[in-house]
């Protein structure tokens, strides 16, 4: 079972700020007013997410590069708070690449994925890709007639599931049969393919293998691999290495267990940096969920509480349509009551104290919960449920349109806003 209170002890930055604080009191002032629909939102601590990201950015070692994996959260706020932050974007996507290209103009973008239709490899190198991480033979001869037909010099990373034995995370995309990156005995052809024309231009590899590792020193351990690995094919197949992207994975932590330590890793990479085994290359990571997860909230109003054989049920305004990572995970995500005074109705408020509670959505699926069974002190119908760290792969991995309901506000906390107010997507100014 998860309980909020000591994860905030282990990663006391990640509190919930003032501000958003003081915006959930603002819920329960215009529920008094009588002018509120029940809660739905996620709320999104700008301020937090520069202060974060600033701090990761500063301990950065030379020729390491970190950009953004927007998959973990397309948001144009959350990009724009970004892009002056981060060496650029890592997209999935040609829909990503637009998005980030909303935001900026001018932003470096890096293009990856499995399954890319010529025509966003088209439009991509239109829209100005700073590179293209290959997934495959077939998308690098693809990619080659492409680059040919428009007389440009491509930069390319070959994407590399590796055989070895990799460690273990929630995510793993390489070190077994997945459907990701180039298999690694095929490593030799695609470097002669890749060489075959001069409208390819072979910087290096890209490795990302695992998602949401916690350990720290097994992350660095991992792209010590990485490096050994690509220092060998450089030197087999005399390559010219220019980066090697050892991917994102840094792991946030639904549970008791500590987040991943960034400084840890660090001070873990410097020696394999000292070492220096690829001369002039750069080291890049594209993480998305270590960067956006801890300022983003998702707040529910608690509409009914029940029984049911002998366990009690909290239903609440929004669910797994909203914010499919538990049921994805499987995992009782972090959350806190948020006490709310106001009650309109002239009955008594339905109220649970002491017990155990399973968080459940407004969805027609018994699949639709994003707490089972956690301890609560206290919990009326019209409180807030609370949930943390729902700032990456929430929102944007969610089916929004099951059952219909209506869509959850978005709300950007942001100390920029000339108002100091959050606003609705719509209104608020992108701001840096
Ligand atoms: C190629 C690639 N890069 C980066 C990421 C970001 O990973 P994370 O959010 O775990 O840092 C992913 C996630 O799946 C990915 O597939």
């Amino acid at each position: 079972m998860t309980s909020a209170a000591s994860i905030m002890v282990r990663a006391p930055w990640h509190l919930p700020s003032e501000a958003i604080r003081r915006r959930l009191t603002a819920f329960d002032e215009q529920a008094a007013e009588g002018t509120h629909e029940p809660v739905c939102a996620f709320l999104y601590d700008l301020a937090a997410l520069r202060e974060h990201v600033a701090a990761m950015m500063t301990a950065l070692p030379q020729r390491c590069r970190l950009y953004y994996a927007v998959k973990a959260n397309p948001d144009r706020h959350l990009i724009a708070a970004l892009a002056p932050l981060v060496a650029g974007f890592e997209a999935a996507s040609i829909g990503e690449i637009r998005r980030i290209r909303e935001v900026s103009d001018t932003a470096s973008i890096l293009f990856g994925g499995p399954g890319k239709k010529d025509a966003e490899l088209e439009e991509a190198l239109a829209l100005g890709v700073e590179r293209i991480h290959v997934e495959s033979l077939h998308e690098l001869r693809r990619l080659r007639l492409i680059a040919e037909r428009r007389g440009l010099v491509v930069p390319i990373l070959l994407r590399v599931n590796l055989h070895d034995t990799l460690p273990e995370a929630t995510v793993t995309m390489a070190g077994r049969a997945t459907q990701f990156g180039i298999d690694e005995p095929q490593v030799a052809e695609a470097i002669a393919e890749a060489r075959r024309s001069p409208a390819l231009r072979l910087d290096g590899f890209h490795l990302h293998s695992i998602s949401n590792n916690l350990d720290a020193r097994l992350h660095a351990r991992l792209v010590a691999t990485y490096l050994a690995r690509v220092r060998a094919w450089a030197e087999r197949f005399d390559l010219e290495i220019r980066c090697v992207d050892a991917g994102g994975g840094f792991g946030v932590s639904y549970d008791e267990r500590p987040d991943f330590d960034w400084t840890l890793f660090l001070e873990a990479l410097r020696p394999l940096l000292d070492d220096d085994p690829l001369p002039g290359a750069e080291l890049l990571f594209e993480p998305g969920r270590f960067l956006v997860a801890f300022c983003g909230y998702y707040a529910a109003e608690v509409i009914d509480l029940k029984q049911s054989h002998g366990r009690d049920f909290a239903i609440l305004r929004g669910g797994t349509h909203h914010f499919r990572l538990p049921a994805s995970w499987r995992h009782d995500h972090p959350f806190e009551v948020v006490p709310r005074r106001h009650w309109p109705y002239p009955f008594p408020r339905p109220t649970l104290e002491g017990r155990r509670v399973t968080l459940a959505g407004e969805l027609c699926t018994p699949k639709d919960v994003l707490a089972s069974e956690v301890p609560v002190a206290r919990l009326r119908v019209g409180d807030v449920v609370l949930f943390h760290r729902a700032g990456a792969y929430g929102w944007t991995i969610s089916h929004h349109d099951f059952l219909g309901h209506a869509h959850p506000q978005h709300l950007y906390l942001d100390d920029r806003c000339d108002d100091k107010e959050l606003a609705r997507d719509a209104d608020c100014p992108l701001l840096p």
